[in-house]
């Protein structure tokens, strides 16, 4: 399993900003899923051997975050808060407009693999419900067109 230097570099650093190895095992994942598009077996055995911990430990922490994956998904994860914040301000029609526009349901990927599709639990933007988040980006106070355009930049963006 080879991972790019720059995530040896910051692996490494990581280290040294923490008491136990352990500490470091959530953003490791997310770098190597960063790499990788997700977190396949092979990956969970290596961050397992280099933490110290074994591969149902880190599987165990994988499947309490929504944002890590051990299935290939889309190049744009497009994560639709529908918790109670967002569903008072049409957190549902959101995830409802997303699943006709792209074609696609929770948990799945449009053919062309850009997007995959993901209702939430709250993602930490309820002032500014109904949001979304995907990848790393948020976007808040969405309604259907302010969503449309939203598809529209990440389409534009993966297709170059
Ligand atoms: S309830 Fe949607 S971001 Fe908190």
């Amino acid at each position: 399993m080879k991972f790019s230097e720059q995530f040896e570099t910051r692996f490494s650093e990581m280290l040294t900003h923490y008491p136990t190895k352990r500490s470091v095992l959530v953003p490791t994942l997310l770098y190597a899923q960063d790499e990788t598009g997700y977190v396949s077996d092979e990956v969970i055995e290596e961050i397992a051997r280099r933490l110290a911990l074994t591969a149902l430990e880190v599987r165990n922490v994988i499947s309490y975050y929504s944002m890590l994956t051990t299935k290939p998904r889309g190049k744009y994860n497009v994560q639709v808060c529908t918790n109670i914040a967002c569903m008072l301000r049409g957190g549902e029609e959101l995830l409802e407009h997303c699943e006709k526009r792209l074609g696609i349901g929770h948990k799945q990927t449009t053919p062309d693999g850009l997007f995959c599709l993901e209702e939430v639990e709250c993602i930490g933007g309820c002032s500014w419900a109904p949001a979304v988040q995907v990848n790393y980006d948020f976007h808040e106070n969405l309604t259907t067109e302010k969503m449309d355009r939203v598809l529209d930049e990440y389409a534009k963006k993966g297709a170059v």
